[in-house]
């Protein structure tokens, strides 16, 4: 008798447990999704508490840490490292890091994946600085250090735990061999001639890459006394096929590549002026989100000097401002968002466009066409002119990934890399290459002609 009434008690117990732990958990989900859906659909329904909202410094708190969405999972890149041979004789250098932020980090990324298939070391790179009284010059020589862009720490922690066989120098004199005397003349190498053929698509033998770079080497090496070979690694840009590592290894790889904090504080502030003016001082943050849903177009105008000279008009019918200005009210147009940042580092063109947007028919309830100088505080304006011309574009890069809508043109690197990350949050939408735009999925537009650049989508790192 007794001990049946302690079996029921045991067995209501594990009921009422289980029964709670259904109830924790639909709750959990329908608190989810209430949340979504209030700010997506109702912008002016507040999911925080109030100090989001109302503190600066608690919205950029809360901004910087949408990017523990980023959650770095190393395994993809330390299963490629560890299945590299390693050889201790090479040590690389980067030696042509350069142009503006789509460039210098798609080429650090393949200044990176080739030293990882190579099996060597390498000397942490740096990047030139372009000419700041003529931004078209871009091969300068001028290096910086990696931190005049990016996170230094978080590449040193991340580059390492990803791939612990690299091993990482931080100048040319910590290594034994230089100082000792048995280090070889710099050898210069671009990565792209050791194969037959590289098609716009990228190398033809990426699996074969590694034997042509260990025959190359031989040769130097039956000819020299060097113990250690000095590699550096010339101009490498778009011609390493992604896909060759498969889709983990894509998502992650540029992670390494984080942009400097007082670059990520100013996009926060920008993203705060927005909330405050536009938006009835709700929050248009959601933690762990990576795109800001319903809130401000995104267009990148590319019309900059750089690449009016890079890009003469004749030849390159989307450089010219009347196509993107066009192709971006009609873009606008279709959307039912209201406000619209623009992504420029020229203001006079911004302030065009800005004029045209406002006046045309297509656009008449807008509620704003702004810019990251008409946004940020004077305090903030201060930081930014302190800014180099591409140290402000990571501004503006952070701004547009962020954007509920993004839209760009096919000859510039910025606004395929924007996308291309952004696609890395709908990557089920398989068909985003087969127009009606060069691409289109549901977050972003490039403009250009269908199936061209194809350089971009195959060998740029997102
Ligand atoms: C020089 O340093 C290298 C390490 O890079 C070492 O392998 C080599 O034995 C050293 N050579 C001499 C002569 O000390
Ligand atoms: C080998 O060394 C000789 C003499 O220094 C030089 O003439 C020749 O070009 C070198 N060959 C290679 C492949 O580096
Ligand atoms: C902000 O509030 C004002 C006044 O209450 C209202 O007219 C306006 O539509 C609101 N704007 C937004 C974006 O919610
Ligand atoms: C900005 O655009 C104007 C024309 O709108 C041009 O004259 C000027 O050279 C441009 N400056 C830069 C830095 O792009």
């Amino acid at each position: 008798m007794v001990r049946l009434t302690l079996r029921k008690l045991a067995l209501s117990l594990v009921l009422a447990t289980t029964l709670l732990a259904i109830c924790r958990r639909y709750a959990g989900d329908l608190h989810f999704t209430i949340s979504r859906f209030q700010d997506n659909k109702h912008p002016s329904v507040n999911p925080y508490p109030p100090d989001i909202t109302t503190s600066k410094d608690s919205f950029i708190e809360a901004f910087l840490s949408t990017e523990l969405a980023l959650q770095f999972d190393h395994a993809a890149i330390q299963s490629v490292c560890a299945s590299k041979g390693w050889r201790e004789d090479v040590v690389f250098t980067c030696d042509y890091i350069a142009g503006g932020i789509g460039n210098v980090r798609n080429h650090l990324l393949n200044c990176i994946r080739y030293a990882i298939e190579a099996g060597g070391s390498l000397v942490i790179p740096g990047v030139m600085r372009r000419n700041q009284d003529d931004i078209s010059e871009i091969d300068t020589e001028d290096w910086m250090d990696l931190g005049y862009l990016f996170d230094k720490e978080w590449f040193l922690e991340h580059l390492s735990t990803a791939c612990p066989e690299l091993k990482l120098w931080q100048s040319l004199d910590d290594i034994p061999a230089s100082s000792n005397g048995t280090m070889s003349q710099k050898l210069k190498l671009l990565p792209g001639s050791l194969d037959s053929w590289v098609p716009k698509w990228g190398l033809a033998h990426p699996t074969s890459w590694r034997a042509y770079f260990d025959e190359w080497l031989n040769v130097f090496g039956d000819n020299s006394s060097a113990q250690t070979y000095l590699v550096g690694i010339g101009r490498a840009y778009l011609e390493f096929p992604v896909m060759y590592d498969g889709e983990k290894f894509v998502e992650e790889f540029g992670k390494i590549l984080r942009f400097r904090k007082d670059a990520r504080v100013l996009a926060g502030a920008v993203l705060w002026e927005l909330q405050r003016k536009f938006f009835n001082q709700s929050s248009i943050l959601i933690p762990g989100d990576r795109v800001i849903a319903n809130t401000y177009f995104g267009v990148h105008l590319r019309t900059e000097s750089d690449a009016v000279k890079a890009w003469p008009d004749a030849d390159w019918k989307f450089q010219r401002y009347s196509i993107q200005s066009s192709l971006a009210i009609e873009e606008i147009s279709h959307s039912t968002l209201k406000v619209v940042y623009i992504a420029s580092g020229n203001t006079t063109e911004a302030a065009r466009f800005a004029n045209d947007a406002y006046a045309s028919p297509m656009l008449s309830d807008l509620a704003g066409v702004v810019t990251k100088h008409d946004l940020l505080s004077a305090e903030d304006k201060k930081v930014l002119d302190s800014f180099t011309f591409d140290q402000a574009a990571m501004v503006d890069f952070i701004v547009m990934e962020k954007s509920s809508r993004f839209a760009g043109i096919g000859h510039s690197s910025f606004a395929w890399n924007v996308a291309l990350r952004r696609h890395l949050l709908v990557k089920k939408e398989r068909s985003f290459l087969s127009g009606p735009n060069l691409l289109h999925d549901s977050l972003s537009d490039i403009w250009g002609v269908t199936r061209s650049y194809v350089e971009y989508s195959n060998c740029m790192w997102p």
